[in-house]
């Protein structure tokens, strides 16, 4: 007897691409960042993983965009419609964001390590959109189940 398709690809693949992200993240934050700023050799580690991860979060953002989330972008409630406009804007700001602190660190000196401060800024790029994401999660869910309870981090990227 066949076994009925009872999970969601789409979700599945957005579950499966935000816990690549999250493990990359993970990886600079345990490899490369306690290293710094003592060492200028972690600086090259750190330029060649923005540069990675601005590729693989370019091609995440493509996947959502393309997948209109699931119907979020031409959903009937308004709300859900405002919702996923928002998230889709937010990752142009991303991108510039991250653009802006790649260059960044590309101007600091290259016998230097990452100035803290381009560090603290990175933490707290790599928090926001681990909060963008965590949205998407529950607009999906929001979509496939019905309104919850998620409270909305309205400060945005
Ligand atoms: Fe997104
Ligand atoms: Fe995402």
């Amino acid at each position: 007897m066949a076994i009925p398709e009872l999970c969601f690809p789409f979700a599945r693949e957005l579950q499966e691409q935000h816990d690549a992200l999250r493990a990359a993240v993970r990886w600079f934050q345990a490899e490369v960042e306690p290293a710094q700023p003592a060492l200028a050799a972690e600086r090259v580690n750190a330029r060649e993983f923005l540069r990675v991860f601005r590729e693989q979060l370019t091609q995440h953002f493509r996947f959502e965009e393309l997948s209109g989330f699931e119907g979020g972008v031409g959903a009937h409630d308004p709300e859900i419609q405002r919702w996923t406009q928002e998230l889709i804007r937010q990752h142009r700001a991303f991108e510039e964001h991250l653009d802006a602190l790649s260059a960044r660190l590309d101007a600091t000196a290259l016998d230097a390590g990452i100035p803290a401060v381009l560090l603290t800024e990175l933490g707290a790029f790599f928090g926001a959109l681990r909060r963008h994401d965590a949205e998407e999660n529950a607009l999906i869910l929001w979509i496939s189940r019905g309104p919850t309870d998620f409270a909305r981090d309205t400060d945005g990227p």
